[in-house]
This record gives structure tokens, sequence and C-alpha cells, in this order.
């Protein structure tokens, strides 16, 4: 086998690339992994208005050269209809749902999808793909997503002209109720749901890195989230939702949920391909699915990956990136 991998050029459809001056060094880590990454609007205040849609996107092209943002807006029930055909002249791709107080910065988000009722039928005149945070607020952490299915299914089925996306998907459920509902409906898989469970979490010390919504569950969670990585469906494909927090605002007695992946998220990706003979099911699943559900033309180019040991920083501009300290064997170029 050749000691190099050569992948067509990658997409993330889920990544917080945050405001300020946090920004740049954020978006040239994504810059150097992927074309395009579809960037989340929980910022403080929330990208919610054309005007501030293309703002931020201005700010990212200018700080990370080469990225094309792809950019979603926060759907709030008060977004009016005339807003939403402004969002998306301004070059939205998705509206993202967050229901009531379930992660970073979803303050004001809604408690029950059918709030957005009044705006399907304009969403379904526009091109924008309606992502879900997939959490029931207030319901026990463990069984927050699956308590999210239903009224989900329901809005998916009563509205299969409009595409919608079941973000960072966690729960055997989750990949059930995806697989089963029609064509308008896909979900993204981050790496360490592929890779971690609850345990890793807090099953023996305390790991505040690996924190983040929706929280890691059961193995019977991650074996079905790998299958569903692998089983080239083409409503699966990758989101890494790479959530950087600076490293006293997790290592403290309220941390803050987010997983930054990003300094790893291709290198580390291609290992969980390449450690389960699924080498052949990564492009697809990085590089084309998640482009064909968002009718946006698959990347030209390549990138390449060589085989080459390496160890991802301990800390990566003031943060604990996924795996600091690990070893990891496939590099990119
Ligand atoms: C994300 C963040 O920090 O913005 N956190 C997380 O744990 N995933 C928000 C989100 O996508 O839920
Ligand atoms: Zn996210």
């Amino acid at each position: 086998m050749s000691a190099d991998w050569i992948l067509p050029r990658p997409d993330d459809f889920h990544v917080h690339l945050r405001q300020g001056e946090d920004l740049p060094a954020y978006a040239m880590e994504a810059a150097r992994r992927f074309a395009r990454v579809l960037v989340m609007p929980n910022l403080v205040p929330p990208v919610s208005e054309a005007a501030g849609l293309g703002d931020y996107r201005d700010r990212i092209r200018l700080a990370a050269p080469g990225l094309e943002p792809l950019m979603a807006f926060k759907l709030l029930p008060s977004v009016s209809p005339e807003d939403l055909l402004a969002l998306a002249r301004a070059g939205a791709v998705a509206g993202k749902v967050y229901p009531e107080g379930v992660t970073t910065n979803s303050e004001n988000g809604i408690s029950d999808l059918r709030e957005l009722e009044p705006l399907m039928a304009s969403i379904a005149k526009t091109n924008l793909v309606v992502c879900c945070h997939g959490e029931k607020p207030g319901v026990f952490s463990m069984e927050r997503e699956e308590a999210f299915l239903e009224e989900f299914s329901e809005m998916a089925c009563r509205h299969g002209d409009v595409r919608f996306v079941l973000e960072h998907v966690s729960t055997a459920a989750a990949v059930r109720a995806v697989t089963e509902l029609g064509p308008n409906v896909a979900a993204t898989i981050t790496l360490h749901h592929l890779e971690i469970t609850l345990d890793d979490v807090v099953g023996g010390m305390l790991k505040p890195h690996l924190f983040c919504k929706p929280i890691a569950k059961r193995p019977q969670d991650r074996q079905a989230l790998r299958e569903a990585a692998f089983s080239a469906n083409p409503k699966f494909f990758f989101g890494s939702d790479s959530a950087p927090h600076r490293k006293d605002r997790k290592e403290c007695a309220a941390g803050c949920a987010g997983v930054y992946s990003m300094p790893c998220a291709l290198e580390a990706l291609a290992q969980v391909f390449d450690d389960a003979g699924q080498r052949d099911k990564l492009p697809d699943f990085v590089a084309g699915f998640g482009a064909d559900f968002y009718r946006l033309p698959r990347n030209p180019g390549t990138v390449r990956l060589v085989r080459e040991d390496w160890k991802v920083p301990e800390i990566v501009d003031g943060v604990v990136p996924y795996k600091a300290g690990e070893a990891l064997r496939w590099k990119v170029i």
C-alpha cells in the first residue's frame, strides 16, 4: 500500500469558528484541512440576519483565505419570511435550530420544533437546509436526543419539500430514525462521537475536554454511529462540531461544552477509517455526501495524507485540543 493517501478535498459540515480575536486562528486551523466548512451561528449576538451573516463571512474569508465558509444563521421563530429570503440571497445555506438552553449560547432557543411551522412554507421556497441541534430541553441528558426524535420526525415527514440535517447524532435511535426517514433527512457525525463513550468523559477521571453536547453515550450508540459512517449511506456525512473553548473555560467549576477537534480532525478521522478497514468509505463521507445533500458541487482537487507519526499538541491557540498529546500516524500535507 502506498505511503500516501490522496483524498478529494474535504468539507466539514459543522464547525464553530467563534468571533473577535479568537476567530483568525480557529479559521486557519480549519483552512489547513478543509475546502469548505459550514459555520455555526451561535455567536453573541447570534448570526440571525443577512447583514450580520455577510459581515461574519467577510471576517472569516479575510482571516483564512482559501477556506470557503458556508454560512448558517440562527433560525428563530421571530425570523420573518422576508428575513429568510434576504438571508438566502445573502448566501446562507442553512438555518440552525437551537432548542432552548441545550448548549453553548442557546438561550432564546425554541422549546418545540413546531414553533417553526409558520416559516416552513417560506423555507421550502428557498434552497435553505434546516439544521437541528437534536436535543429536547428539560429531558434527562442521556435521553435528550431520543426525546427530540418524535417532533423531528413529524416535522420532516410533514415537510418533505424541506431538507433537514440532524446535527452531531449521538445515539443508535437517531441513526435509526434518520435511516428510516425520507431522502429530505440527513445527519452529521462528529469524529469524537465515533470514538468516545460517556465512560471516556466521566468513567474514570473527569475529562472536561471531552465534555460536549450532545454528551457521548453508550458503546452500542457509538457502534451504531460507526456503522452509519462506514455504511456508504449518503444520509450520513462528516461534521466535526469542532467547538473551541479556552482552557480556563473548560477546566473550572462550570465548564463549557465543546470538543476542539479541528487540530487533528482530518488526520484522526482518517485513522478511524483506516483502523476499521474502511478506507474506501472515507472520500464520500468527508468529501461527497455532504456536498450532494447541500446541492453543492463536490470540490475539485485533492488533499494528500502521508504516513508520518506526529503528536497532537498539548495546547493550540489557548485551547486543549481533542487527543492532546496523543500520537497519530496520518499527517495532512
Ligand atoms: C458547541 C459550542 O461550544 O458552540 N458545543 C458543543 O458541545 N457541541 C455548540 C453545539 O454545537 O452544541
Ligand atoms: Zn456545534
